[in-house]
């Protein structure tokens, strides 16, 4: 798809059906979840692919969010990985994670799959719950899916400011 249509058609998906995502699908939005660019490339995300039963009631447990999709993915990062830019006074933390997010969202409307970001979760349950190693954190979870029949954007997918208010020319 033509970049500015996709990024006027990606909307956050509350309602999906249960038609499952396709594998091909799947792997192509992990794909660009892998080509995004990291601090120094550090590439210190790590994105569990969340589908069975068992592990999508995990997901319900944590968070109200899920909205009945076949396919979650929790991005987290390594915290033992992140890069301390120079001066010391910061690090990459969750921004690479999110940036690898960000790809995977856009990816999932290029391949024609509703999707949601989630941040309204448990993080300290579904880390335990899924067994998430020690050194990760679960920064974001995105459901995958199809819009049920009905399902659209909110009313306020439109609602964006204009750049005269977000912007500066300095
Ligand atoms: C950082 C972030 C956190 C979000 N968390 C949630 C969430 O926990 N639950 C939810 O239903 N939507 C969540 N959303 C979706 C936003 O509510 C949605 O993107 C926003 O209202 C704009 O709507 P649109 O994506 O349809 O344009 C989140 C989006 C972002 C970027």
């Amino acid at each position: 798809m033509e970049f500015t249509e996709l990024v006027k058609k990606r909307y956050s998906c509350k309602k999906y059906d249960s038609r499952k995502v396709e594998r091909e699908k799947l792997n192509a939005i992990l794909e660009a979840g892998r080509l995004a660019p990291t601090a120094k490339n550090t590439q210190e995300q790590h994105i569990y692919v969340l589908e069975s039963e068992e592990n999508l009631a995990k997901v319900d447990k944590a968070s109200p969010c899920r909205y009945g999709a076949p396919t979650v993915l929790a991005v987290a990062y390594d915290k033992n990985q992140i890069y301390t830019y120079p001066g010391g006074k910061r690090t990459s933390d969750s921004e690479d994670a999110v940036i690898v997010a960000t790809h995977l969202m856009l990816a999932a409307a290029n391949e024609g799959v509703d999707s949601c970001w989630l941040n309204c979760f448990d993080p300290e349950m579904i880390e335990k719950d899924l067994n998430i190693p020690e050194n990760e954190e679960i920064v974001m979870l995105l459901d995958l899916g199809y819009a049920a029949e009905g399902a659209g954007p909110l009313p306020n997918h439109e609602n964006r400011k204009p750049l005269s208010e977000t912007v500066t020319y300095m």
